[in-house]
């Protein structure tokens, strides 16, 4: 989604800002930007096609400067067009790039159009600029300060104005922004990893807070102009894991990492302690009676998978919310309730928003589950658990769905020892069920030959039914959302026992029924399931596990699993999915990496 980097430097900046681009490239977006202050004006490139392309255009025109700000655009207000495309300019003589979404520009626009503000574009952005110009009376900081107290909505904007060149301003609310100090060299970008390569001191902004960088050092304000004062933080970048090797796209890459991810996330001292999580005392979780997980995407299936972990080991009740409805819903809070966000990057913002929500109602024990240790979700949070995943560039999330998955496992056998309803011995197979994991994953990867050839079959069709039992019902669904995710394939996830209750009237001869069928409790109720769309000529693809005494029959085709590994089953069971949706994609030649109109990181509503 939307990314900026912005600097001010006594030497020429664009390469550091476009290298800040590419950084931010993985999360998506459809067009991209940059503008320097040059002979006492703003100039600007701007396009619809990759960094790569801004690049060579950058080169071509010399666009060179010390003062400059650029972006990356995944569109909300007005379509991928270049008139659209970030940094937007006012009258010539402010320039600006914005994240986030601002509700009341309609309003806004009106005014300003009132005032004699010509829009040469439709975004929301415009608005910004055009009133950042109106304020502006020899201060730039004072002119963005006032001007967004006018802003309903989020945003994260950096700009700087023709009259000021050595000045570049930016501010934050319900968007994140970041100051990378090198010496008397200063940035602002919405991620750190976009500036990992000029510094890794960084001074995080909090929502209202402005920042205004010049060649003579910076300084934080607040909405009110009172100066805040923030110590730096030192940060080790995670490596960028930018190198294919073998793999053709990053997310087979990623796929291919996830033995190593998962053993990563749970090879812990302590491995069922509440220290885990960030929390001083192994006691801090003993008021916990109810835990309310929160996600999007994929991270929701994570929270679906783990409710019933929590209710079967923990003995906790626990509840699952999509972040969009539940931060708008009326929910009635639980004094010992924990919150726990779910999320790759930490920075979705219905996931952020759901949880201030939770604290906005007195929630007061909230636990992020996050795969960036300084995302605004685990500043927000009480206490975190940091999976280690690694960098994750595909779109479609897939070992950050896993590691959440150990994440979330650990969280409740921890829960569950605290509450005397795991035992030694059960605590005892638990460990030993975590340490063998790795080795499981390796050997279901070694399936892939077998899903390549399924999946050719697959890349033919329109529709695609993915079924499931309990706790392998969020893997039907993940297994569905990826598919449509990256193959464009229409796909549905459904509990196997609810498709006699409608997706069954779908079910003919052209339509492939996917099953994940582990030899759990439910495996004969799933047979059954099985039976009823053989018997209306469905084409049945099950990946059941080799001792659930499923085989090739006519209308069944069966790729055999390892044995059923008990409670972690649903971890093994999402690969051949993942594996499935990534070679019909491969097949059909999309986008796998940055399929259309998606962003990996959504840091709009
Ligand atoms: C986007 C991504 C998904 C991801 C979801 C939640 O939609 O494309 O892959 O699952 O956001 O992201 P989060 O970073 O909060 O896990």
């Amino acid at each position: 989604m939307c990314g900026i980097v912005a600097g001010v430097a006594e030497r020429n900046i664009v390469p550091v800002l476009l290298e800040g681009l590419r950084r931010l490239e993985y999360r998506g977006y459809d067009s991209c930007g940059v503008a320097v202050l040059r002979d006492g004006a703003p100039h600007r490139v701007r396009s619809l096609t990759r960094v790569r392309s801004l690049d060579r255009e950058v080169r071509e025109m010399g666009l060179e400067g010390g003062t400059g700000i650029a972006h990356t655009r995944w569109a909300t207000h007005g379509a991928p067009a270049t008139q659209n495309a970030h940094p937007i300019f006012s009258k010539n003589e402010i320039a600006i790039v914005h994240n986030g979404i601002i509700e009341n520009f309609e309003a806004l626009k009106t005014t300003l159009t009132r005032a004699g503000y010509e829009f040469s574009s439709q975004t929301d952005t415009e608005v910004i600029a055009h009133l950042i110009h109106r304020y502006y009376n020899g201060d730039l900081a004072d002119a963005v300060r006032r001007a967004v107290t006018e802003l309903r909505g989020a945003y994260a904007i950096a700009v700087f104005c023709k009259a000021e060149p050595k000045r570049v301003v930016g501010a934050r609310h319900g968007s994140p922004l970041v100051i990378g100090v090198n010496g008397r060299e200063l940035f602002l970008a919405s991620d750190p990893l976009a500036l990992s390569d000029v510094t890794d001191r960084f001074v995080f902004l909090q929502d209202g807070e402005i920042a205004d960088l010049s060649r003579d050092g910076s300084r934080i304000m607040n909405r009110d102009g009172q100066p805040v004062v923030r110590g730096g933080r030192t940060l080790s970048q995670p490596p960028a894991e930018a190198a294919l090797g073998p793999y053709r796209h990053f997310m087979q890459k990623e796929i291919f990492e996830q033995p190593h991810a998962v053993a990563r996330t749970f090879r812990r001292k302590r491995p069922f302690d509440a220290t885990l999580f960030g929390a001083t005392s192994p006691y801090a979780f003993a008021p916990i009676d109810r835990i309310l997980l929160l996600g999007c995407g994929t991270s929701h299936h994570s929270a679906m998978t783990a409710k019933a972990w929590f209710e079967s080991i923990a003995k906790i009740p626990a509840q699952v919310e999509i972040s969009s409805e539940y931060r708008y819903r009326e929910t009635i809070p639980g004094k010992n309730t924990l919150v726990v966000p779910i999320s790759q990057s930490g920075e979705t913002a219905d996931t952020l928003g759901a949880l201030m929500h939770a604290q906005s109602l007195g929630h007061e024990y909230t636990l992020a589950i996050c795969n960036v240790a300084t995302s605004a979700m685990v500043r927000q949070s009480c206490w975190s658990f940091i999976t280690q995943a690694g960098t994750e560039i595909g779109v479609a999330s897939t070992k950050a769905f896993t590691t959440q998955l150990v994440a979330l496992f650990l969280l409740a056998v921890t829960l569950g020892r605290l509450r005397g309803h795991v035992d030694e011995q059960q605590e005892a197979t638990y460990r030993s069920q975590l340490s063998g994991l790795s080795t499981a994953l390796q050997s279901v990867l070694a399936r892939e030959p077998q899903i390549i050839a399924w999946a050719h079959e697959l890349a033919r069709k329109d529709d695609a039914i993915f079924l499931g039992r309990g706790s392998h019902y969020p893997i039907a669904l993940e297994g569905a959302l990826k598919l449509k995710e990256i193959s464009y394939i229409h796909a549905e996830g459904y509990p196997a026992g609810e498709l006699k209750h409608g997706p069954l009237a779908l079910v003919t001869e052209s339509m492939p029924v996917i099953v994940t069928a582990p030899n759990d409790g439910l495996l004969e109720k799933l047979k059954s399931n099985i039976q009823e769309v053989r018997a209306r000529r469905g084409l049945v693809y099950v990946f059941a596990d080799a001792d659930a005494n499923l085989s090739n029959e006519e209308n069944q085709h069966v790729i055999q699993m390892p044995e059923y590994y008990g409670t972690l089953s649903p971890i093994l069971h999402v690969l051949p999915f993942q594996l499935l949706a990534y070679h019909t994609a491969c097949t059909r030649g999309t986008d796998v990496d940055k399929p259309r109109n998606l962003a990996k990181s959504v840091t709009v509503e």
